[in-house]
């Protein structure tokens, strides 16, 4: 069966590959670009913990209000919240086949709660380990994008007005609404998140490698090769039942 039919949400083979899958990368190597388009294509959900939390802070909860000024300086949230966080929301129905992870886990400590999480969970009553997937992309590529990208505020599509601008000045496509800048997206903030990056979460790459569930993906080529590289790597692992 081909994989674009074999993976439409509902069918038999996308049950076989749902389960956890983890997207990790640096600020801007298209996480949520192609959590989005994964989600889709399993009928499972993205959990953003940067849209969360943006959620969080435009709503004006104590969570959000905790969470401001620590992203506008482009640190990590407390681990504890943030555990506190994704339990609620992976305690939501949608979750009981799977979800796209998108920005979490971010530290050592998050990955190892994550793990006794996973490890008390099933899927379709099946214990599922998570497939890793590790973007990766160039510095100067990182900035671009970054310093580019503009948002949807109604719908949440990603757009780029380098590589992928919106038809029409800056609305989006589907809904017309004027596109946004993420306030974390100014050159300052940009570089210390790259650099809490580097110290808080690279070390991931090496605790994932350990257990023998992460795949590299190079992230510089178009996004709908990208998106084809991250759907043969989830089908591959459930293939070979390494999940
Ligand atoms: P979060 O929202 O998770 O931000 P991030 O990790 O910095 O990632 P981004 O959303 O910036 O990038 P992305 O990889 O999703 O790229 P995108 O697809 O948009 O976190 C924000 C803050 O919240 C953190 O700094 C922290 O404070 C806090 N936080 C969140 N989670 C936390 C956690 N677990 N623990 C503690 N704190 C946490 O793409 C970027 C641009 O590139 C777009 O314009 C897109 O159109 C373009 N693009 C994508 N793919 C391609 C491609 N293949 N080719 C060309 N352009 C592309």
């Amino acid at each position: 069966m081909p994989a674009d039919i074999a993976t439409q949400p509902g069918s038999p083979r996308a049950a076989a590959v749902a389960g956890p899958v983890i997207l990790m990368g640096a600020p801007g190597v298209g996480k949520g670009t192609q959590a989005k388009l994964i989600a889709e294509r399993y009928g499972i959900p993205q959990v953003s913990t940067g849209d969360i939390l943006r959620d969080n802070v435009a709503q004006g909860t104590e969570l959000g209000k905790k969470a401001d000024p620590i992203m506008k300086s482009g640190a990590l949230v407390p681990d504890d919240l943030m555990m506190e966080m994704v339990a609620d929301r992976l305690k939501q129905p949608d979750t009981r086949r799977g979800f796209i992870l998108d920005g979490f886990p971010r530290t050592v400590g998050q990955a190892e709660w994550l793990d006794q999480y996973l490890q008390s969970t099933s899927f379709d009553g099946r214990r599922i380990a998570p497939v890793v997937v590790h973007i990766r992309v160039s510095y100067n590529q990182l900035l671009q994008r970054l310093t580019g990208r503009r948002s949807c505020p109604v719908d949440g599509r990603i757009y780029n007005i380098y590589s992928q601008p919106p038809k029409n000045d800056e609305l989006c496509d589907s809904c017309g609404s004027r596109l946004v800048q993420r306030k974390d997206d100014k050159e300052d903030v940009i570089s210390e998140r790259l650099k809490s990056y580097e110290r808080q979460t690279l070390p991931l790459v090496e605790y994932y490698n350990r257990k023998g569930s992460l795949h590299e993906l190079n992230g510089e080529a178009p996004v709908d090769q990208v998106t084809a590289e991250t759907l043969a790597i989830i089908e591959r692992s459930a293939a070979a039942g390494a999940r």
